[in-house]
């Protein structure tokens, strides 16, 4: 995609820039020479025009050749850079495992991939312009004996004869020039079709025309029968899932790893439609309602923390644009993130690398909550808020996210069963299904799967 994005847009810019321009240019020298050579002698013009079927023949046949060609030559490139950037991104994993030569040869690989594209177009180059010229040569040779039979005849003057194909020469050069242009309009529509895949593609959630527009919601959260399968996936990831969470009160979703717990708060962001069912938030169908309201509605904090390249500032005020430095460090002091960003180098403005490099994993997730918290939304998503933290961090952090939860419909995931008894009720997933349902202490009496999740040591960090 992103040699799509560059690559391929660079390759048609190039062309319309330079090329349409030249092509101007060929097309009115061709019209003027052309002009002229009719006045002198039409019979030897029609002659030396014979010729255009073959060039025309030959462009055709070499188009589709220099076409592929490019093609292929643009998803090598586009590889190449999918691979380097992998391993460059991976970096710590190919280190650890030793793997710099195997990414060293999928990357020669690649490369030697493009140098046979690029082999291929040459040579296809190389085999037309001779082709061309050939062409060329014998236009210009059969006006060439046309006019000399006339001279004998003399129906022609030397003189008019040498003005002649002096001209010819000059015609046959724009149209060598359009020739050449060719290539370069067969190697931009190359690269133009993989632009337009790829504006073709269409998100599979889309707004409907319409949609209804309920500014803030009041938080009400419901899942209604809902049966969902990831594009592609073989069986269900969520099947038959229904609860309701009233405005301000906090659902705790746990299960064991792959139960789906993550797939409801994917799809209570909507960024996937249930295949059956529906989401509700306060009564309203998702599909119905704004999507950007939707989401506005909602703040998260995901399993995969996600920082960008930026300050502490700009990734914490991403929850809000319009957010001000007060609010700020005030969200960082209830994400008890405060105090060590006072200790970076440069506070609130220290530039945290891409996917935050330069932070620990509970420091990225303490941003990631101080993110959520500026975002004041009736609907909160968290999605093991804890990962990542020692036990002391664990605890220390239940204080701000129980403020953070404070008058919020919460939905939370989690393993740290803190985090779970501050719920209103429990759900407990099992391989998509709903297998219990109720509060905790009901559960641990019903002594069924909650029970079992809790013996297990999920709840270790209480005790
Ligand atoms: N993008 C995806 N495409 C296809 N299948 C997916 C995708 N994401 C998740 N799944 C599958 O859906 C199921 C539920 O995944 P989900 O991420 O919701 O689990 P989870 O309960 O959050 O697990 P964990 O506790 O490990 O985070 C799993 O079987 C997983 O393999
Ligand atoms: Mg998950």
């Amino acid at each position: 995609m992103l040699s799509r994005i560059t690559g391929d847009v660079d390759a048609v810019e190039t062309f319309l820039l330079s090329g349409v321009a030249n092509a101007l240019y060929y097309v009115v020298c061709l019209g003027v020479y052309l002009g002229m050579l009719v006045y002198l002698r039409w019979d030897l013009t029609l002659l030396a025009l014979a010729i255009v079927p073959l060039f025309w023949a030959a462009a055709r046949h070499f188009s589709r050749l220099i076409k592929a060609a490019s093609r292929e030559r643009r998803r090598r490139s586009g590889s190449i850079s999918a691979v380097a950037e992998e391993a460059l991104g991976n970096v710590a994993l190919v280190q650890a495992y030793n793997r710099q030569g195997w990414e060293e040869h999928r990357f020669e690989r690649e490369n030697v991939g493009k140098f046979r594209a690029a082999m291929a177009s040459a040579r296809i180059r190389a085999v037309y312009s001779p082709v061309v010229e050939v062409i060329e040569v014998t236009g210009g040779l059969a006006v060439m004996g046309l006019g000399t039979w006339k001279l004998a005849q003399g129906q022609l003057t030397l003189g008019g004869l040498l003005v002649f194909l002096a001209l010819i020469g000059k015609l046959y050069s724009p149209v060598r020039g359009l020739a050449r242009l060719g290539n370069t309009f067969y190697a931009a529509s190359a690269s133009a079709e993989r632009i337009i895949e790829l504006l073709d593609q269409r998100p599979q959630v889309v707004e409907v025309p319409g949609a209804r527009r309920i500014g803030r919601a009041r938080g009400d959260v419901e899942f209604d029968g809902i049966w969902f399968r990831y594009p592609d996936a073989a069986s269900w990831a969520l099947s038959d899932v229904s609860f309701h969470v009233a405005s301000g009160e906090t659902l705790a979703l746990v299960g064991a790893s792959g139960a789906g717990k993550s797939t409801v708060a994917k799809l209570q962001l909507r960024f996937y439609d249930p295949d059956r069912g529906a989401v509700l938030l306060d009564g309203a169908d998702l599909r119905d309602l704004s999507l950007s309201e939707v989401r506005e509605n909602v703040a998260v904090v995901l399993q995969e923390t996600l920082v960008f390249h930026g300050t502490v500032r700009e990734n914490i005020a991403y929850g809000r644009p319009d957010a001000t430095d007060a609010d700020v460090v005030a969200a960082a002091r209830a994400a008890d993130a405060h105090e060590f960003i006072e200790r970076l180098p440069e506070g609130y403005d220290t530039l945290v690398g891409q996917r935050g490099r330069t932070l620990s994993g509970g420091q990225c997730q303490r941003l990631a909550i101080a993110r959520a918290m500026i975002r004041d939304a009736p609907v909160l998503l968290l999605d093991e808020p804890t990962t990542g933290l020692d036990v002391g961090s664990g605890r220390r952090i239940m204080d701000p996210l129980r403020r953070l939860m404070a008058g919020r419909t919460t939905v939370v995931i989690s393993h740290n069963l803190l985090t779970v008894r501050d719920a209103t009720r429990i759900v407990v997933l099992d391989h998509g299904r709903v297998v219990e349902h109720g509060a905790h202490d009901d559960l641990l009496g019903r002594n069924g799967a909650y029970a079992r999740l809790h013996r297990l040591g999920a709840g270790a960090v209480l005790s």
